[in-house]
């Protein structure tokens, strides 16, 4: 017993040591931005960051100002608060701030899959290809094929479908656009009721995987998460293997340019299946959580939610099903609503919150908008957190926390694109799809497919709050950084397909 206590006394003292010498070199340099080692050596500030990224962030700001760097694990992130001064950043003219290195190794963890030299042009060249202009148009009418599909079923309305049913607004919200989008991008087999199980059944799996991701990136899963997190990426290779690609029909040009290429690349096919799964993760994991927050916005906001009918009814005329009809309408109408554009953009500006990040190579000189220059070190990464430093601030989005359907409107009704900070018209007033080489490739895309799921909901749909006067629930903080935020639990609500009279 007291050897034991021995040994594992020396073994604390080590550890303790070793990481106290690991911590120690680091000291702030002269013209470098302020330095917080945070308290435990090596592992700095990781424990508060991970557990409320927001208002750790907060904190510091309020301590050191718009430029701080800070320990996180035995890596030091430098972090830019000031929205005026990310133009630099973004456009990184000396091609010193790479966006490439972090993002392999993180798909290397969380998909394993092993990325190429070539990748991330090819990913930009398909999206830009299939996810926009012509592409995006084709694409829209497929979405809406596959959100009829999944709403009506593959018989289209059916008289029982007007009756009440009662759900979960997030899951109902997240497993509908899950399996629209799923369907629509990785394709059918010949049988449309066997596809849509195939679909749920992956819909389940995706949201324990979704639960498990934050803290799978942080390394704090458990033994038993760890295993399961493994079960589940060997699910996700198998149901999206390009072998079972071979039986379906449909397949996206998106996703079959790149499998292309990964095959004239000499990819193995067990990588590209990993491929897919990173592809399925992109594609699937934010759209669902924002198009609940909408959903839940207009139904908390009466005047919001009278607004965007109007505008629904204007453009698709008094919409009635006929029995056994899909929704069915010409997709170019997406051009003509800014109402409900601006209801989308409000909704990712309360609930979209990606971290930028880019690492150093070679050391740089951060010049800030105020003037002042900051010594960047090498191998460091500077980090971006729009969602504090640009959608929550008062002076560009007044009243920050509040959902205002029409805060991007001008006064003509048209998208108001003028923000100001300290008297300054900004930029990035938003960011929710990130900016710069990493903007997401899937916006045109993603925010069709939400205003065409919402446009469904309030044409064809009636819906009620099951408790009218529950609050909208707070986010859960452990997502902070990683996207779109979820919330910490469920709002339940009733809708059914408006009778035909
Ligand atoms: C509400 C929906 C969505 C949001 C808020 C969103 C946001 C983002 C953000 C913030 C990034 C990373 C930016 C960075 O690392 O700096 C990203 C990357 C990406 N997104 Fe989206 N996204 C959405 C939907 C989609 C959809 C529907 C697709 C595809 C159909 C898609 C495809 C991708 C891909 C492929 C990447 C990685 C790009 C790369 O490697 O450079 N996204 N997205």
């Amino acid at each position: 017993m007291v050897l034991w206590g021995l040994v594992l006394g020396a073994l604390l003292v080590f550890t303790v040591g070793f990481l106290c010498l690991l911590g120690l070199p680091r000291q702030r340099r002269p013209q470098e931005p302020p330095l917080d080692k945070g308290p435990i050596p090596w592992l700095g500030h990781a424990m508060a960051f991970r557990k409320n990224m927001f208002e750790f962030l907060k904190h510091m700001w309020a301590k050191h100002g718009d430029v701080f760097t800070v320990q996180l694990g035995g890596q030091y992130f430098t972090f830019v608060m000031d929205p005026l001064s990310f133009g630099p950043i973004l456009k990184d003219a000396q091609r010193k701030l790479d966006f490439v290195e972090y993002a392999e190794k993180l798909v290397l963890k969380v998909f394993g899959y092993q990325s190429a030299q070539g990748d991330y042009r090819m990913i930009h060249s398909a999206s830009t290809k299939y996810l926009m202009g012509d592409g995006l148009a084709e694409l829209n009418k497929t979405m809406l094929h596959g959100l009829s599909l999944v709403m009506l079923g593959p018989m289209g309305q059916s008289p029982d479908a007007s009756c009440w049913r009662e759900d979960g607004l997030f899951h109902f919200c997240y497993n509908i656009l899950f399996k629209a989008g799923y369907l629509s991008l990785f394709g059918y087999t010949k049988d449309q009721e066997q596809d849509l199980r195939q679909a749920e059944e992956l819909f389940v799996q995706f949201r324990k995987f979704d639960l498990l991701f934050p803290r799978f990136v942080y390394s704090l899963l458990g033994p038993r998460e760890w295993l399961e997190v493994g079960r589940l990426q060997r699910l996700f290779y198998k149901a999206l293997s390009v072998q079972h690609n071979l039986e379906k029909n449909d397949i996206s040009s998106w996703i079959s340019y790149m499998l292309q290429y990964l095959r004239e690349q000499g990819v193995a096919p067990a990588m590209q299946d990993k491929f897919n799964f990173m592809m399925l993760w992109a594609s699937q994991g934010n759209t669902g959580p924002i198009s609940f927050w909408a959903l839940l916005f207009l139904l908390k906001h009466p005047e919001a939610m009278q607004a965007v009918k109007e505008e629904a009814t204007q453009v698709l005329g008094e919409a009635k099903l006929k029995a056994r009809q899909s929704f069915d309408f010409d997709v170019s109408i997406l051009h003509r609503t800014p109402v409900l554009d601006s209801v989308m953009e409000e909704t990712l500006r309360l609930g979209a919150a990606p971290t930028l990040l880019r690492v150093v190579h070679g050391d740089h000189v951060l010049k800030m908008a105020n003037g002042q220059e900051y010594q960047l070190r090498s191998g460091d990464t500077v980090a971006l957190f729009p969602y504090l430093s640009v959608h929550m601030d008062p002076d560009i989005h007044p009243e920050p926390t509040a959902f205002k359907y029409d805060r991007f409107l001008d006064s003509s009704g048209s998208r108001k694109v003028d923000f100001y900070k300290a008297g300054k018209k900004i930029h990035h007033y938003t960011m929710p799809w990130g900016s710069g080489v990493s903007i997401c490739p899937g916006r045109f895309l993603a925010i069709n497919e939400m205003k065409l799921f919402v446009l469904l909901m309030v044409t064809y749909f009636d819906m009620e709050l099951v408790d009218p006067d529950t609050p909208v629930p707070p986010v859960d903080p452990r997502r902070w950084g990683f996207g779109t935020m979820q919330p910490s639990h469920e709002v339940r609500f009733r809708y059914r397909l408006r009778p035909i009279d």
